[in-house]
């Protein structure tokens, strides 16, 4: 396997975790290198789900390396929970197996609660977004006034920035949110004692990573959320805070663009968002309701129900453009079945014209409808369906619109939510 970069080309929750289990068989390392536990990716091995929100998906192979890249916003508290989670379930997981950068900034307490004050403040205008803390560590980040892993290691240098950070957050949580402060003693205490368990998995993974590639190890770079929400691409201010496609690699990894030799998108077979901002192809009907139905569209990391539509062949053809991607995996094929008909957005209607390309300013695209081209839908199980020849005639048909409206070749369709339900077209 060359060393290959797997993201997301829709709005997140494209099913990349059970792909990228897939594919970390064939890698010798797996790197997250963006995002934080407001990931969740669902992996389901002989009928038991693992949701994993922070350590890849790769974990679940014994014998891999697994690391958590300088550019993913690490909530110490999760991390720990994960693993006690991970090897409560009987899976062997140390220092060894899983490595977390010492530059990978912390999401603190503070943040977490920022976070959810500041959705509260801006009301109507709010994201939606996980509460996670995401948002509020990054622009620490870029403010040069958060703290990073090897900081917490530092117990007196963590204990003044932490107690300077926090001073200047209970100001903001006290005067302008209303809430009560958090108590510095507690919180330095807390942060000082969690450093000290996560210390044996702390490394200079950007170090590690380009050590492996220079060995000829299989390096296998797994995205979280989608290229839709990325900071820079994404349908801004309703994006997550980070750069989520192949993109965000170089940064987020420490890794060089121009190692990375194969790049693969995932999109659904029609269209998921949770939280709020654009969706041009959303279905508000029974439609939407059904999608959501069959599909059990719920958000695996805050159970909100996700907002489901026809697939946006614009958004992915602007998605994989931005990535450079090689091909494309389409997931939940087998959720269609059952449709009379099944419907594709190809371009947009907007001011009396058309496009299809997608409008860098679309919030502020007032009027802009999508444009549909309807295909017959097929009422047959596809799930046991394990050669492309052997689908019904009518999901090839709508397999192949996909791939000729987005002009990039599905190497993969995933037709259930198990490691071998999918359909092999040359990944
Ligand atoms: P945040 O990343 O928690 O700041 O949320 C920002 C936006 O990204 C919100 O609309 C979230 O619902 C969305 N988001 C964040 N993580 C995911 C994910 O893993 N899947 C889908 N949406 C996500």
């Amino acid at each position: 396997m060359p060393t290959t970069s797997v993201f997301g080309a829709q709005w997140g929750d494209e099913g990349k975790g059970k792909l990228i289990d897939r594919m970390a068989r064939d890698a010798d390392v797996i790197v997250r290198y963006q995002g934080g536990a407001n990931a969740g990716h669902t992996v389901v091995v002989g009928g038991e789900k693992y949701v994993l929100h922070l350590i890849p998906s790769g974990i679940l192979h014994p014998g891999k390396l697994n690391v958590i890249g300088n550019g993913v916003a690490v909530d110490p508290l999760k991390f720990l929970e994960e693993i006690e989670g991970l090897r409560k379930r009987g899976l062997h997981v140390d220092g060894t197996g899983l490595k977390l950068s010492s530059s990978a900034h912390v999401i603190f307490e503070h943040h977490r609660l920022i976070d959810q004050l500041s959705e509260r403040w801006r009301g109507e205008g709010r994201i939606g977004t996980t509460g996670r803390g995401i948002g509020p560590c990054y622009a620490d980040k870029a403010a040069r006034t958060g703290l990073r892993v090897s900081d917490l290691l530092d117990n007196d240098y963590c204990r003044s920035r932490l107690r300077a950070a926090l001073a200047e957050k209970n100001a903001l949580i006290e005067k302008v949110h209303g809430e009560a402060p958090l108590d510095l003693e507690g919180q330095l205490d807390r942060y000082t004692a969690l450093a000290e368990r996560l210390r044996p998995f702390v490394c200079d993974t950007g170090a590690l990573v380009r050590k492996a590639y220079k060995a000829g190890k299989r390096i296998l770079f797994e995205g979280a959320q989608g290229a839709m929400l990325d900071i820079d691409a994404g349908t801004y201010p309703f994006v997550t805070s980070s750069n989520t496609g192949a993109n965000g690699i170089p940064a987020g990894a420490l890794f060089p663009a121009r190692h990375i030799e194969r790049v693969i998108g995932i999109a659904k077979a029609y269209c998921t968002r949770v939280g709020e901002g654009p969706f041009p192809s959303e279905q508000l009907n029974e439609i939407g309701e059904r999608i959501r139905k069959q599909g059990n569209e719920y958000g695996s990391t805050t159970g909100r129900p996700r907002r489901c539509g026809w697939f946006d062949a614009v958004a992915v053809r602007y998605a994989l453009e931005i990535s450079g991607a090689d091909g494309w995996i389409v997931t939940n094929l087998d959720v269609l079945s059952g449709f009379e008909t099944v419907q594709v957005a190809t371009r947009y209607k907007s001011g009396g014209g058309e496009r299809r390309d997608w409008p860098a300013d679309l919030p502020r695209f007032a009027g802009l409808e999508p444009v549909f081209q309807s295909f017959p839908g097929w009422s047959e199980d596809i799930t046991q369906v394990r050669k492309y020849a052997e689908l019904p005639a009518s999901a090839r048909a709508y397999v192949e619109a996909l791939e000729r409206e987005v002009g990039a070749p599905i190497l993969m369709l995933s037709v259930g939510p198990e490691r071998d339900q999918v359909i092999d077209r040359g990944l």
